[in-house]
């Protein structure tokens, strides 16, 4: 194929100025919601109002991008509408020929075993779809697997000239160049969407006007059942990315029945695995729910969950405790709220409520953690499941080098659920185990105190400054090493254990320190003031030396790992590699907020608040981080974003056009919103730290 011709689309409902298609729908009282948005090569066009919601997404390739690189994924529609069909509608123009080869007309997940398969295509849902011309306008449709929802995705030519015309191919459609009227149509539920002005508290209703593309962002991916993860790879239901959001967004979130936090924990808790209690991790619904059960024999379309991902279920008791204790709103909601009865989603969860799955999730939490308390050895630390290859936020190939036990898990999360499950059971919210008033503080004191030591890594600062040059010398970067910025010898802590190739400890830098600022206060002086001052220096400090750029803070850095295998996994190119998310940015500034809070000038204050040269070192990462964010803050409600160093500066780049690590086959492209990357419209600088 020409790249002239490469016309790449993604559908999720339509295009251009989308509008809603309603074939006996009923009208909405509220005007439509529209947000357009661009990340070149991609253009986003966003639709909802009371009958659907849609997300578009065309690709153009840029004069100088590498085709091979932006993975030509013909996509299509996966908004919701209800029964009978609805839709989107809009406008797409070509300024040159164009064939649309591969449409996949199913659920998102299955567009994402294409995208990020890679190449996965399954024949049962490829070989459904039904081409049909129509005058000079073409469609392609198909019949789901549950025998009822159709998806149609229509072109006609319009507009002025209007000579254009689209044929039917061998499996395509071909689109001479012009304007054309797309419409994509389904018959499925709607689930309610949260208005703006319902996903907020009342005091932050302001947000509405003074940061309205956030606001619409929130509310897209707000329903009263669930929070959905991302647009468009994510618009489902994820356990670990609703619950951070929900910790970092509660200052302005709605409470009460029907607001934002419970359609979190009410999401959290109907999907918990009865048997062991552990969080799902992501949801099977729709077209790939009848997909995945097929496989197992089983003929409907019930909700599916994965529980491969360990970290999740430690989120929950500390959610739980922010709102049911600590909120005055959320004190008074329990009562009511853990008598629902579950199974009305899960359908597992049937004869069960919400109260119900919470105390199991509490019971497989104080279980799983008891070995560690009576002996701290590293076998009894919090592994990944013996079957999943990953298991914690940086859950790709390269995340955290194949490590089995995961440092954020087991020196922040496990504790920090712990401290929680103690608040939570001193305030009656288990009843049949009072014993865990005391019993799991004193649980959580040992995972505060005994685990970081497990992961620490010192290197002298000689061996430091050689061994960042040797990285130098490694990559093409082709910027300075820094190693005048190493003033001091280098700590960090592993991003796991056990990993590939024999790494007993995976020596990269990480920005997962974070969790342990945010969620504890430790009591430990003599650990805590050198673990809050090698945080500040390891932030402060830039790239290769430390964690920034000028992009901002990169999630991990792989420059003081000896084994060359740590530079070529950890790039540019890799999803979990020396790449910036948006939320670990919101969490370390707030994190290292909450320590510094801690400095009030009483006795009993941590020891580093008197340690000028540790509480002044925090406040300079503290300060260097938010200048940071500030500078990129066009990019910060993104996903995850990449740089390049060029001409004596770091340059931002989409991650979708940098080439991937060795050994992967596809480019991730990054969610143009994420749900936890709304958190800065929480988040923001103390200016009385400045
Ligand atoms: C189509 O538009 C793109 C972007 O504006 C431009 O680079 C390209 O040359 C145009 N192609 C034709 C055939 O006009
Ligand atoms: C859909 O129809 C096909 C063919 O009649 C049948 O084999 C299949 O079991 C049906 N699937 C469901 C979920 O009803
Ligand atoms: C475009 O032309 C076709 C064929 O002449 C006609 O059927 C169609 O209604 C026209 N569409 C618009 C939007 O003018
Ligand atoms: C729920 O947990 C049990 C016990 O660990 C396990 O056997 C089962 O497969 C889990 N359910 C799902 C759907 O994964
Ligand atoms: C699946 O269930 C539907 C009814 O719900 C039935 O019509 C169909 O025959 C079933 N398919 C199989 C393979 O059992
Ligand atoms: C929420 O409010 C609805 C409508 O008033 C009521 O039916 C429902 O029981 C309430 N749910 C909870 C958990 O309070
Ligand atoms: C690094 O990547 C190579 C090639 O994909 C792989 O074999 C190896 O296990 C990876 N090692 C680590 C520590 O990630
Ligand atoms: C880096 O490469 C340069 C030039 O090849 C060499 O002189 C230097 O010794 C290398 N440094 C390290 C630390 O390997
Ligand atoms: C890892 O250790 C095993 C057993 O000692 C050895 O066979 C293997 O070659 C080692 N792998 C690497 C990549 O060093
Ligand atoms: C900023 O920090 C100061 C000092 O800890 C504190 O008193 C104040 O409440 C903080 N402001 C906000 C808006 O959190
Ligand atoms: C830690 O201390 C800060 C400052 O006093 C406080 O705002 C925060 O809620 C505390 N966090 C926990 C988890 O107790
Ligand atoms: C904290 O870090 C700074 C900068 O690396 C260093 O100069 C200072 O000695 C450290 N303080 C302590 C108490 O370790």
């Amino acid at each position: 194929m020409k790249s002239s011709n490469l016309l790449q689309l993604s559908v999720f409902g339509a295009l251009g100025a989308a509008v809603a298609v309603q074939s006996g729908a009923p009208s909405c009282v509220n005007p439509p919601s529209t947000l357009a948005l661009s990340d070149p090569p991609y253009k986003n066009f966003f639709y909802s109002d009371c009958n659907v919601a849609a997300q578009a997404v065309v690709t153009s390739p840029l004069p100088d991008s590498d085709l091979k690189q932006i993975g030509p994924a013909y996509t299509a529609p996966s908004s919701s509408g209800m029964p009978p069909s609805v839709g989107v509608q809009g406008v797409l123009r070509l300024n040159d020929s164009a064939v649309l080869t591969l449409p996949i007309l199913g659920s998102i997940r299955t567009i994402r075993d294409f995208v990020e398969g890679p190449s996965l295509l399954h024949p049962i849902i490829q070989a459904a779809n039904n081409f049909a011309q129509d005058g000079t306008g073409a469609q392609v449709s198909r019949l789901w697997l549950d025998n009822v929802t159709t998806t149609t995705l229509h072109f006609a030519p319009c507009g002025s000239s209007n000579t254009s015309k689209v044929t039917v191919g061998k499996g395509t459609l071909d689109f001479t160049k012009g304007d054309y009227l797309v419409t994509a149509q389904m018959n499925y539920p709607q689930m309610t969407q949260l208005k703006p002005s319902a996903v907020l508290n009342s005091q932050s209703r302001g947000l509405t006007t003074l940061d309205p593309g956030d606001t619409k962002a929130v509310a897209f991916l707000s329903y009263s059942e669930k929070l959905l993860a991302g647009a468009w790879r994510f618009l489902t239901y994820f356990g670990r990315d609703s619950m951070i959001t929900a910790l970092l967004m509660e200052p302005i979130l709605s409470q009460g029945n029907g607001s934002a936090m419970e359609a979190v924990l009410g999401a959290v808790l109907e999907r918990i695995n009865r048997t062991d209690g552990m969080v799902c991790h992501e949801e099977t619904i729709g077209d790939y729910a009848t997909f995945v059960n097929m496989q197992l024999g089983i003929n409907n379309s019930d909700l599916g969950c994965t529980y491969g991902a360990i970290d999740s279920s430690y989120y929950l008791p500390v959610l739980m405790q922010r709102y049911f204790v600590q909120s005055p709103v959320g004190q008074q909601r329990w009562a009511k709220f853990s008598k629902t009865p579950a199974g009305s989603i899960d359908t597992h969860n049937q004869g069960l409520t919400w109260g119900d799955l919470a105390l199991r999730n509490a019971e497989y939490i104080m279980s799983k953690t008891a070995a560690f308390v009576t002996d701290q050895t590293k076998e009894n630390l919090l592994h990944l499941e013996a079957d999943q290859p990953v298991g914690e936020w940086r859950d790709s190939f390269y995340g955290i080098g194949g490590g089995r036990i995961p440092y954020d898990v087991n020196t922040a999360l496990a504790p920090a659920a712990l401290r929680s499950i103690a608040t939570l059971a001193r305030s009656g919210i288990y009843p049949m185990e009072k014993k865990w008033s005391k019993l799991a503080d004193t649980y959580a004191k040992v995972w505060e105190d005994k685990t970081l030591q497990f992961f620490q890594v010192t290197i002298p600062q000689q061996e430091a400054q050689s061994r960042i040059e040797q990285y130098s010398n490694r990559t093409t970067f082709a910027m300075p090493d820094n190693p005048q910025a190493i003033d001091s010898d280098v700590v960090f802590h592993a991003v796991s254990l056990d990993g590939y190739d024999n790494l007993t400890k995976v020596e990269v830098m990480n920005t997962d320190d974070c969790f342990r600022h945010f969620l504890l206060n430790t009591t430990n002086d003599a650990q805590l003031t050198s673990f809050v001052n090698q945080t500040a220096s390891n932030v402060r400090r830039t790239f290769p030396a430390g964690l920034m750029t000028g992009a901002s803070m990169v999630v991990a850095n792989p420059a003081y790992g000896l084994n060359p295998v740590y530079a070529q996994n950890w790039t540019t190119g890799a999803y979990h590699g020396t790449v910036v998310w948006s939320w670990p940015l919101a969490m370390m500034a707030k994190g290292l907020e909450l320590q510094m809070a801690r400095c009030d000038g009483s006795a009993s204050a941590p020891a580093f608040c008197y340690d000028s040269s540790v509480y002044d070192n925090v406040k300079v990462a503290y300060n260097t981080l938010w200048d940071s964010i500030d500078t990129n803050s066009k990019e910060v409600a993104g996903e995850v974003w990449s740089w390049l160093y060029k001409n004596g500066q770091f340059q931002v780049m989409p991650l979708g056009v940098m080439p991937p690590p060795p050994g992967v086959g596809g480019q991730t492209e990054s969610d143009i919103r994420q749900l936890w990357s709304l958190a800065f419209m929480a988040v923001k600088r103390n200016l009385s730290y400045k």
